[in-house]
């Protein structure tokens, strides 16, 4: 990417915006670390240097670029839960279009949210080929607020201005060339290239508040719109950015930018936009473990051990980030299977326009496969993805000591085993940490990267690296029963399943759950995953543990051979074997005896303590994850629960949700869930769990 002159990690000394003449034109460079974003100092600084250009006949044309990696990266997202400080960023705009000069933006790297309106202010946009642009507020929670809904649509027309502010989509160069949201693409030096302007005669005055809205086909906007409305369920504000984008056809644009203006003040301070802001630090923070400085080691030539669903989704995302991947299959018929499997993800891909041919062809010459385990000596990086089962597991560890070069990263994918005996049975704990991504791994984006008592420093660091080379989030995690993900979803599985034998169906708790905001109800889940998976970790950790309640319900279901959907049958039956759930009466009525043989009196359950119920026990969890120190800060608690296991991202997940309820009826849904399990059950320490999350917002 290039890169505009050095920054410091400290604003300069004159403020952040600094001013250079060349001759006649005015440099006026944002220079606000990390990304440059518009907080209260750069907008004044910005609102300042115009006021005096504004009065500067010596200026014919001023320059606005961006110092470090990016233009600018849009609003300081910290400041939008209190009000905002003035002046407020339409104040600079309004500047930029009262300048008597033309002001370009020269802009290379992001210019998202308020960086783009910045630019959308100015009166001619030159732009690097790597550049990006986007407003990603609607994933905020929010609108844009800067005059975005009402310029883009002048320059780029509505229908792709509803599809990018009710999107978030960000789009390169190219893209926002053909859309008209730039004027020119230039290589090399944009900075220079806007300065040789200065000559240009045809540079003058062009505010794109001036310009009509071009027309567009009632059908495009109508289907633009019919795009957006499908994201409805999970982001309802996006009717308001509907409302207001379309504004651009009925009102004068002073008016449509008040309402604008209106609509976002009030947005950005909802309960979503708070959630999503928590979301968005937390997942930035995520990956980060405080006095870790190991430089990662480097990582080019990979093997995936193991080419079913999981190993064959983590070799293509690995191919797709641009690493050399060697598959490993045990016998020729499972290896032609899993090329065959390969394949198909790249097909899909291509056909959907995700990927292109050429890029295909790229990960297909960086693909090597072999039924030889010896092969894998050059890898820099092994990931071991077969059966869950310890032993097989110990087995592939053991030659895998052997036979991987000094120095290599010997990780497992596994979602439950011990990886301590793991890491034990490698000879080489130090080089051993777990990476284990969800499936599909080329769908979704959680990767906890889990370090066991002997993971070097440097081997953690290279984990994290990868999952963010991967373009995945990465959630740091000790190694214990289930990590971080699965330790809370069993606690949330065994509340559901109580919930059940207390009176519930299990159709009844999906609806409470669903109507919560999850992607879909927990039984549902556990059908369609597989019940035998979690029942062969039952029986791996040794059953139920002594004292504490148990639902033998699951375990009955998977003992009359009903796995779920793939067998027909599980907590729902599946007529015709298709995918659509049907309460099934034989799991009623096993429900009902199994309560009356351990003396429970079921009662109905209304859809709140379902939900109070199914959240107490994550939460208590959560805390205990904390107080063990296998998770290391609330948010990655949330991290996890929203990009792993359909937790409602605009709830922010189950600790932040939780913070913004009442304390005292937290603390006794908590304390209920403690009871119900038995008096010896660890009860967490809440109180302290919420104080983090409030503190860390
Ligand atoms: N406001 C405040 N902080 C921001 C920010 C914003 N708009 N955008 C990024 N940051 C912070 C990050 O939290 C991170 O802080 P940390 O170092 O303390 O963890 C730092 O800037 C660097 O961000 P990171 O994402 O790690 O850097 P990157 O080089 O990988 O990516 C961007 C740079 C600009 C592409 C990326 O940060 C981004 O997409 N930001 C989101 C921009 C956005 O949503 N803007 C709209 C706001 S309305």
């Amino acid at each position: 990417m290039s890169e505009i002159r050095h920054v410091s990690t400290e604003p300069p000394a004159g403020g952040p915006v600094r001013l250079e003449r060349h001759g006649r034109v005015a440099l006026l460079l944002i220079d606000n670390p990390p990304v440059n974003a518009t907080s209260r100092e750069v907008r004044a600084g910005l609102l300042e240097r115009f006021e005096t250009l504004a009065r500067d006949a010596g200026c014919d044309l001023v320059v606005l670029a961006g110092a470090g990696r990016n233009f600018v990266a849009g609003a300081d997202i910290r400041e939008f839960g209190k009000p905002l400080a003035e002046p407020q960023s339409p104040d600079v705009i309004r500047a930029i279009e009262a300048a008597p000069q033309p002001v370009i933006a020269a802009i290379h790297g992001a210019a998202l949210g308020g960086g783009l309106e910045l630019a959308l202010g100015c009166d001619l946009r030159l732009a690097t080929s790597d550049a990006t642009f986007g407003l990603p507020e609607i994933g905020l929670g929010f609108i844009p607020g800067n005059g975005g809904t009402q310029r883009l649509p002048r320059l780029a027309g509505l229908p792709a201005a509803i599809d990018l502010v009710t999107s978030g989509r960000r789009v390169g160069a190219g893209e926002a060339l053909r859309l008209g949201l730039v004027d020119r693409v230039v290589e090399g030096d944009v900075v220079a290239a806007a300065l040789a302007l200065a000559a240009d005669a045809a540079v003058v005055k062009r505010r794109v508040r001036d310009l009509p809205v071009p027309p567009a086909t009632a059908e495009a906007i109508t289907a633009a719109e019919a795009a957006a409305r499908r994201k409805l369920a999970t982001m309802p504000w996006i009717d308001e950015a509907l409302r207001v984008v379309g504004l651009a056809r009925t009102l004068p644009i002073d008016a449509a930018l008040a309402e604008e203006r209106a609509v976002f003040q009030r947005l950005r301070v909802s309960e979503p936009a708070f959630a999503l802001r928590h979301l968005f630090f937390a997942e930035r923070t995520a990956g980060k473990v405080d006095g870790l400085d190991a430089a990662p080691r480097p990582i080019e030539r990979t093997a995936v051990i193991g080419g079913g669903l999981m190993g064959g989704g983590i070799a293509y995302v690995m191919l797709t980030a641009g690493l050399t991947v060697r598959l490993v299959e045990r016998d020729a018929a499972s290896l032609t299977g899993a090329l065959q499997r390969l394949e198909a993800l790249f097909d899909r891909a291509v056909a959907r326009g995700r990927s292109s041919v050429a890029e295909r062809q790229r990960c297909s010459a960086s693909l090597s496969s072999t039924v030889d385990l010896d092969a894998v000596a050059e890898a820099d990086l092994v990931i071991e993805a077969v059966v869950e089962d310890l032993e097989v597991k110990r087995a592939v560890f053991a030659a895998l000591g052997k036979i991987a070069r000094p120095g290599a990263i010997l990780a497992s994918n596994t979602s439950y085993l011990d990886l301590e005996a793991l890491a034990e049975a490698s000879g080489r704990p130090a080089d051993f940490c777990g990476v284990h991504f969800f499936s599909p791994a080329h769908v979704q984006r959680l990767v906890e990267v889990v370090r066991t008592a002997d993971t070097a420093d440097d081997v953690l660091a290279t984990g994290l690296a990868l999952a963010r080379r991967l373009g995945k989030v990465a959630v740091v995690a000790r190694a214990a029963p289930g990590f971080i993900g699965n330790a809370l979803f069993s606690d949330y599985r065994q509340a559901c399943e109580f919930l059940v034998e207390d009176g519930a169906a299990p159709e009844e708790v999906d609806a409470a759950l669903e109507a919560f905001g999850f992607a879909m109800g927990p039984f549902r889940v556990f059908d369609l995953a597989g019940l035998d998976i979690a029942w062969r970790a039952r029986q791996a950790q040794g059953g139920r543990a002594p004292g504490l309640r148990y639902s033998t319900l699951a375990d009955r279901l998977c003992e009359a051979g009903r796995f779920g959907q793939k067998t027909g049958a599980g907590w729902y039956r599946y007529p015709d074997g298709g995918r659509r759930p049907a309460p099934d009466p034989e799991v009623a009525a096993l429900i009902a005896r199994t309560a009356a043989a351990n003396g429970i009196v079921r009662r109905p359950i209304a859809a709140d303590e379902i939900v109070s119920r199914a959240l107490a026990a994550m939460l208590n969890r959560a805390a205990l994850l904390l107080e063990e120190g296998i998770a290391l800060r609330p948010g990655d608690i949330d991290v996890v629960l929203v990009n792993g296991y359909g937790f409602p991202r605009q709830k922010g997940g189950a600790v932040f949700w939780a913070s913004r309820q009442d304390r005292r009826a937290i603390e006794a849904a908590v304390d209920a869930h403690c009871r119900k399990m038995d008096k010896s059950f660890r009860r967490g320490d809440i109180g302290s769990l919420l104080q983090a999350v409030a503190a860390a917002g």
